[in-house]
């Protein structure tokens, strides 16, 4: 135990009372949270990107996606309810499974939220774009266009980063409250899709259902198929999650926490398939691959101009709550990170008034601004999506350990049929990650490798467990 460096669950409450973040949130705002956080770039822009890749197979990659989160949602639920300390999959680990391994499910958690923040404000940026220049103004595209794509930066993307970061330093009960005016826009114009979309639905497009089948690589080197499709779409379950990140600041977790975990992918997952299986029935899957605002395509070619307008407006406010509640995230995980000692302690710094961690709050806002401004949103998506499914991973893990050398503890919430359910995510997880392309794979182990240098000449020596080692 201690050579594995674990914090035990006391210690880790223990330490959380010394410098607590206010409890504020409810059930009904953990579910929001993840509402907001998860439905956003992945079902209004990636769903042409999955079209592509699997046709109309793409409503069962969004199934498979949804199957293996809510086995991660569960396992998040049972620790989450048992250490209700912000921090996420980085706490669970460095009570379950130890320091090293903590940081390294931290460092990748890096990816899950800043990494994913930066593309999904490259989202929200093709989609006030094209806005904009529907009203008549037109941004010059080398201030649109990604350093990396030959453009001078990312303006707006950088912009609704700088804005995001604003709200949050002003404080989460604010936050929370935005947050739930723009899901309920975002829900409001995705029930506006189906209710349109579905009369038009003909089975004639479903057919072939499968027509690149469940899993192939084609020639370029690139994936196919339903599997694939999962694989990439997975980033539009990205963020339900983040409720767990709340649980230091929710009131009683140890019965909000699984409601929010569960009840915000359950209704996310239903949403997805129904959105999936609508647009692809609506509409030739071939003209869906690769728009880049499918969804008002289907609408537009629907013969509905006005409501494809209301749906990309609603679209703009929906991925702005995915932006708010990813910051968010990785600004809790960050703190915790800090007060673990693992980061420097300027990061868990609160602000005198507002009570925010708001030196870390402004500069993750500054690199995600950065990397948005210069790296496009293909590339960042899996990247997310492979440090996410790591995150999941270890949870699915560390569940399991703690049943095992714990099994006594009290478990406000104990999912059920663990050792099933913890095996299927596991597997699930390692599905999908090996589903993702080789490229993303190196960019993948560069990263961790990077991860265990700093642990190695920071983290490990400046732990409060050293002494105990
Ligand atoms: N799940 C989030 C989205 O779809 C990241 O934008």
């Amino acid at each position: 135990m201690k050579r594995l460096r674990i914090k035990s669950v006391e210690t880790m409450l223990e330490h959380a009372g010394h410098r607590p973040l206010p409890k504020r949130l409810g059930a009904f705002d953990l579910v929001m949270l993840g509402i907001g956080c998860t439905i956003g770039t992945g079902i209004f822009v990636l769903t042409g990107v999955g079209a592509a890749m699997a046709g109309p197979g793409l409503t069962l990659s969004f199934v498979v996606a949804g199957v293996a989160c809510i086995f991660a949602a569960l396992a998040y639920a049972e620790l989450a309810a048992m250490v209700p300390v912000a921090g996420s999959a980085y706490t669970y680990s460095y009570a379950v499974l130890g320091e090293a391994v903590a940081w390294l499910v931290g460092w990748n958690l890096v990816l899950e939220y800043a990494v994913s923040g930066s593309a999904v404000a490259s989202g929200w940026s093709g989609y006030a774009t094209g806005i904009l220049a529907q009203a008549g103004i037109h941004i010059p595209p080398a201030w649109t266009t990604a350093t990396a794509n030959g453009g001078i930066m990312d303006l707006p993307a950088v912009l609704i980063v700088a804005f995001v970061t604003g709200l949050l330093v002003v404080g989460t009960r604010e936050s929370a409250w935005v947050n739930r005016v723009l899901v309920a826009v975002k829900l409001a114009v995705i029930a506006l899709f189906l209710f349109l979309a579905f009369p038009k639905v003909d089975a004639a497009n479903w057919d072939p259902f499968l027509p690149m089948g469940w899993f192939s690589r084609v020639s370029d080197g690139n994936n196919v198929g339903v599997f694939a499709a999962a694989a990439i779409i997975f980033f539009a379950y990205i963020g339900f999650d983040a409720v767990s990140t709340a649980a230091e600041e929710t009131r009683n977790p140890n019965r909000d926490l699984p409601i929010g975990l569960v009840g915000s992918l359950a209704i996310c997952t239903l949403v997805y398939i129904a959105v999936a299986a609508v647009a692809t029935g609506a509409v030739p899957y071939t003209a869906l691959a690769n728009d880049k605002e499918p969804l008002a395509m289907v609408l537009r070619t629907l013969n509905h101009p006005a409501a494809a307008a209301v749906l990309a407006l609603g679209a703009l406010a929906g991925i702005t709550t995915v932006l708010l509640v990813l910051m968010y995230g990785q600004t809790r995980i960050f703190f915790v990170m800090s007060r673990d000692r693992m980061l420097p302690p300027v990061f868990s710094a609160l602000h005198p008034r507002f009570g925010t961690p708001h030196l870390v709050t402004i500069g993750t806002g500054a690199v995600v601004a950065f990397i948005a401004g210069i790296l496009p949103l293909d590339e960042l998506a899996a990247l997310s999506n492979i440090g996410t499914l790591f995150a999941f991973f270890a949870v699915a893990l560390g569940v399991m350990v703690l049943r095992r050398t714990q099994p006594h503890r009290p478990r406000p919430f104990r999912c059920p049929m663990v050792w099933l359910t913890g095996t299927l995510a596991l597997l699930c997880c390692s599905a999908l990650m090996w589903f993702l392309p080789a490229e993303t794979w190196w960019r993948f182990l560069l990263w961790s490798l990077l991860g265990v240098v700093i642990y190695a000449f920071y983290g490990y020596r400046m732990s409060p467990l050293k002494q105990d080692a």
